[in-house]
């Protein structure tokens, strides 16, 4: 039973359909709408008790890149939450590759390192109490027919996964969409590693598919953001390469609700090698995402880039 919800980025896409859906299920009490800004949580607020006729709905400021920002916003939380859904992330804005303080990359810390802090802050708060959701990608695996080549690990070592979050692994040719791949694929083997820390809760990866009707694109410039919304995605979608956004929300939903399909430490996604259809643990795609060694390691890695907060 799903009560009470976080979902960060919820004001928008993917994360903002997915509230509208758990709010319409008849156990939800509270959704938590993570945004980085009063403004935009409120907006989305607005909307989704306008749509779903609920008054269930609050806001919870959150910028992943800002992990002081992350644990004052765990501390403001008044109540326990049962399910997190960890959605906000993409392509990193306009300057993935760019480093943050904490000397990983746009990308890495708007998908992974606010989320990691996120989870560990409400461990520690005793405020997380059965399960969290990362949202991945089947870019983590690999789309071929997407021109996303699988990553492969060559040694699956600490440093390899220091180099791959400080970008220092892509060398001068910081590529956004090579690196999106592996960003999710760490993020999933640090959920995985979790799952084995915590046998008592759930942790587990999903990736919506390839969804139409988000801002995913919004960074890129304008017209060609018109001619990917208004001439791509309808053929995508006729096609059966691309999903709507309800179908790419209601993944979030199903692996909350089913405990029973959707088991902790797993990453469930569409078959390979697409991005649309029934979801499939990713491991029986690619085992390395069962590799307990990678999964020890990603964890470890991720940590040496959370700097511990100054007490007074
Ligand atoms: N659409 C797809 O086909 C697809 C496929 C696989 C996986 N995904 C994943 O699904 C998730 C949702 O994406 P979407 O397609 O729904 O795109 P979207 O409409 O752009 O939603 C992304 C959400 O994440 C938020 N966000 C971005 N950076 C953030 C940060 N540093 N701190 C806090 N919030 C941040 C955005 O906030 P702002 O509004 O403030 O920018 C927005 O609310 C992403 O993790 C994406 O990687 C999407």
């Amino acid at each position: 039973m799903v009560k009470n919800i976080l979902i960060t980025g919820a004001n928008s896409g993917l994360g903002k359909d997915s509230a509208r859906q758990f709010a319409l299920l008849n156990d939800t009490e509270k959704i938590y709408i993570g945004a980085r800004s009063h403004a935009k949580a409120e907006a989305a607020i607005t909307e989704l008790e306008q749509v779903t006729g609920k008054s269930i709905f609050e806001a919870a400021i959150i910028d992943t890149t800002d992990l002081d920002g992350v644990r004052q916003a765990v501390a403001n939380l008044p109540e326990q939450i049962d399910t997190l859904i960890m959605n906000a992330g993409g392509m990193g804005g306009t300057t993935p590759g760019a480093l943050t303080s904490e000397g990983v990359t746009q990308i890495f810390a708007s998908n992974v390192l606010g989320h990691v802090v996120l989870v560990d802050e409400l461990l520690k708060a005793n405020k997380l109490t059965q399960s969290a959701i990362y949202v991945g990608s089947e870019a983590a695996r690999g789309v071929s027919r997407m021109g996303m080549a699988r990553p492969v690990l060559s040694t699956g070592s600490v440093d390899e996964f220091v180099s791959l979050a400080d970008g220092s692994y892509f060398g001068e040719k910081f590529d956004g969409q090579q690196a999106y791949g592996w960003v999710k694929y760490i993020a999933t083997l640090w959920m995985s590693s979790l799952a084995r820390q915590y046998p008592n809760m759930r942790f587990l990866t999903v990736s919506p598919g390839g969804t139409a009707g988000t801002n995913v694109f919004s960074m890129l410039p304008a017209p060609l953001v018109f001619i990917l919304k208004n001439a791509v995605m309808p053929i995508m979608m006729m096609i059966g390469m691309f999903h709507s956004l309800e179908t790419g929300a209601k993944r979030y939903v199903d692996v909350a609700i089913d405990t029973a399909t959707y088991k902790s430490g797993k990453f469930y996604a569409s078959p390979d090698p697409g991005v649309t259809g029934n979801m499939v643990d990713q491991a029986t795609i690619m085992s390395d995402l069962d590799n307990e060694t990678y999964q020890n390691n990603a964890n470890e890695a991720i940590h040496n880039f959370i700097p511990q907060p100054v007490t007074a």
